[in-house]
């Protein structure tokens, strides 16, 4: 069911648009007009804000700009659904975002025909590489905004003690990699060149390539599996400081945690709850749901450590990745000669270096061909409702 596009300029871009959108609405054909309003938690959007803000990015950042005698739908969307960008102006606060019952969820989806049309006017136009590469960055964002669809939406679900079922036999977290025996990747030291390169699209923050020096080092085959994980768990990881960053002991005792998000306990036994509803964990499945601070408290329990993004791009020719966004040793900072670019753009980025940690990889809610080695996501470290997992290093 997922679009899969080659991340070329020479694409089809009609064709690329009308997918992205397409698969969008496609995902929220299970919702109910009540299970797109609600904003449980400030990094959770509601599915209207959603679908709302993938299609204001087209609305601001291309048709005010380049699309002639466009009709804006409605001026006050401009500030509702725009997110971070100060260069555009003022807008909803993040943590209100769920207050808005209005506009409705069908003006919204009036909304998105609108620039719809519009966008297929510009399209069947001859257009400027500028106007093509936005295109290809709101098309980027959106398919950004599919997989912060899925872990928002699980995570209102989560919130309803009935356990609601997002999709019936869409349980994509149980989804686990080919057995391989726990083979290690085996890299030796040397340069190696960190960053995209070549054809195609990339963020901005994948740019400046450059090299670095890497010691000889190795790299686990598989994923951290949910059997690996309780080990950890009942061997009292989570009451054991001395596995933990400062940060993280402070996080595990404020809030009480003793298991990734999403597990629950009933009768002695662990459930996981998953997007076709509450489950019995699968031992074979990767872990899915994890912090930094649980990732490396696991790697420090197990004798091994996280890898270093460089490290982990290095090595990537040789495991597969796209089950968990794999959390790294490395802050997220600009590469050499990262440039931010002029105008709204330049904050899509270059303002988030600051604090986060890079995750590498891509998920089972990553859009199909959306992610590639040099593709670098960041969150804190203590956020944990992405479908972030671990892979050890040594
Ligand atoms: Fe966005």
């Amino acid at each position: 069911m997922q679009a899969t596009f080659p991340s070329k300029l020479k694409l089809d871009l009609p064709a690329f648009f009308h997918a992205v959108r397409a698969y969008t609405e496609e995902l929220c054909a299970p919702l109910e007009t009540e299970d797109y309003i609600p904003q449980p938690t400030v990094d959770v959007s509601p599915p209207k804000w959603n679908i709302a803000h993938t299609t204001w990015f087209f609305e601001e950042m291309i048709l005010k700009r380049f699309a002639k005698n466009y009709e804006v739908f409605n001026a006050d969307f401009g500030f509702l659904f725009n997110s971070y960008y100060n260069s555009i102006g003022e807008r909803t606060r993040r943590d209100n975002r769920g207050d808005l019952s209005r506009p409705t969820v069908a003006e919204v989806y009036e909304y998105r025909k609108h620039v719809d049309r519009a966008m297929d006017e510009l399209l069947a136009q001859d257009l400027g590489k500028e106007v093509k590469e936005l295109v290809i960055l709101g098309l980027n964002h959106e398919q950004q905004h599919q997989e912060l669809f899925l872990s928002d939406f699980k995570f209102i679900l989560s919130r309803n003690p009935l356990f609601p079922v997002y999709r019936e036999n869409f349980a994509i977290e149980e989804k686990r990699e080919p057995m391989r025996g726990g083979a290690t990747v085996e890299i030796n030291e040397g340069i190696y060149e960190i960053g995209f390169a070549g054809e195609g699209f990339c963020f901005d923050n994948e740019l400046g390539r450059h090299k670095v020096f890497l010691h000889d080092f190795s790299l686990n085959e598989n994923l951290v599996t949910n059997a690996e994980f309780l080990e950890f768990i009942e061997d009292g990881g989570y009451c054991n400081f001395n596995l933990w960053h400062s940060e993280g002991w402070d996080w595990v005792n404020q809030n009480e945690v003793e298991a990734p998000l999403y597990w629950v306990k009933r009768d002695g036994e662990w459930f996981n709850f998953t997007l076709a509803g509450l489950r019995p964990v699968k031992r074979d499945a990767p872990v899915c749901h994890v912090s930094f601070y649980e990732a490396a408290a696991f790697a420090e329990w197990k004798g091994a450590r996280l890898p270093t993004e460089f490290e982990w791009e290095a090595a990537s020719a040789k495991f597969d990745f796209g089950l968990r966004w794999e959390w790294t040793n490395s802050a997220y900072l600009p590469y050499p000669n990262f440039k931010k670019a002029a105008g709204a753009v330049g904050e899509y980025n270059g303002k988030f270096m600051i604090n986060q940690m890079v995750l590498r990889g891509g998920s089972v809610a990553t859009p199909a061909a959306h992610s590639r080695p040099t593709y670098r996501n960041f969150f804190h470290p203590h956020l944990r409702w992405q479908f972030t997992g671990i892979r050890l290093a040594g």
